[in-house]
């Protein structure tokens, strides 16, 4: 991975999946060498973030570099000047640039013109960075990923669409339930079932949430409204009014089947707090786990000795 961009789960190999994860899991018993002494990140941000900007920047102060935090008010990335500029510009700075865009097309065109790496930190199409710390968060909780049954219930959504995909390379069983008009991109759905059949698992969607949950290990949903869907929000609480995870819900999965959620997590919508809230919740683990998957793509995009 070292010196390339990384946009999607689809720009890694089933082996580089498995990579980062080693490494995540690594440093997160062995501890973070200081091995990025002297390299500066750059966070452009189009929108807000709690979890993706602090674990960044704490990963790599503890790799031993630096990053500076560039919210849009102050870029005008596209507005200011063009997106194109901000990509050179930033290169002749910066050894790496992590960015959450609202169109995906804003990242690649930032990919396109910079000299250094761009890492997805959350676009309207995908947030990879999320899903490898979940698939690590299910690796560590069950042991393995090869077989397991992921439910997703909700938005066909930036985040179900990196989880699909992790869960496909890894061999996992994934299935999602949503309602009409907010499925899983059609060509997102193909490459999953392609990707999962070949790693050893499959890839389901159906219309009720029940048979998705149904004898799950893994239960996951997100918010209904993603930011930049805001004047969506009646319209998507109507549409989604069945698909809270309900304790329930929760039932009908294994007995010791976990809940995750990536957060921010909107209580009374898409999860119930009682469930949240609950034994089966392992939404802190996860929000921990980014923190230990940032860390080790810096250290596989940026790290002079990385794979
Ligand atoms: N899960 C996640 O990406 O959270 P933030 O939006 O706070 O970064
Ligand atoms: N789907 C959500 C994820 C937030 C981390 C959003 O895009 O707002």
């Amino acid at each position: 991975m070292r010196g390339r961009d990384f946009i999607s789960i689809a720009d890694l190999t089933p082996d580089e999946l498995r990579a980062v994860l080693a490494t995540a899991s690594r440093l997160k018993s062995e501890g973070y060498p200081n091995v990025l002494a002297g390299q500066t990140l750059a966070l452009l941000f189009e929108k807000p973030s709690l979890r993706t900007r602090v674990s960044f920047d704490v990963a790599m102060q503890r790799l031993g570099g630096h990053t500076v935090y560039l919210p849009q008010s102050e870029v005008g990335l596209g507005q200011r000047e063009p997106v194109a500029d901000v990509a050179r510009v930033l290169s002749r700075y910066v050894h790496g640039i992590v960015a959450r865009t609202y169109a995906h097309q804003t990242l690649l065109d930032l990919a396109e013109s910079a000299e250094v790496p761009v890492i997805n930190a959350l676009s309207d199409e995908g947030h990879p960075c999320q899903a490898l710390a979940d698939v690590l968060t299910i690796q560590e909780k069950k042991g393995t990923l090869e077989g397991i049954r992921i439910s997703y219930v909700g938005d066909g959504n930036n985040v179900a669409v990196s989880l699909a995909q992790a869960a496909a390379m890894a061999g996992a069983h994934f299935c999602i339930a949503s309602p009409p008009g907010y499925r899983l991109p059609e060509d997102v759905m193909i490459a999953s079932e392609e990707l999962a059949s070949r790693a050893g698992g499959s890839f389901r969607m159906v219309e009720a949430p029940k048979d998705a949950v149904r004898d799950a290990d893994v239960v996951y949903t997100d918010t209904w409204t993603s930011m930049g869907q805001e004047d969506s929000y009646e319209r998507r609480l109507q549409a989604f009014k069945d698909y809270q995870v309900t304790p329930e819900l929760v039932q009908e999965a294994q007995p010791d089947a976990i809940v995750m959620h990536d957060l921010p997590a909107h209580r009374g919508e898409e999860i119930a707090d009682e469930v949240i809230e609950g034994p089966q919740s392992v939404v802190f683990d996860q929000a921990e786990n980014r923190l230990h998957v940032q860390a080790a793509i810096l250290l596989m995009v940026l790290g002079k000795a990385a794979e």
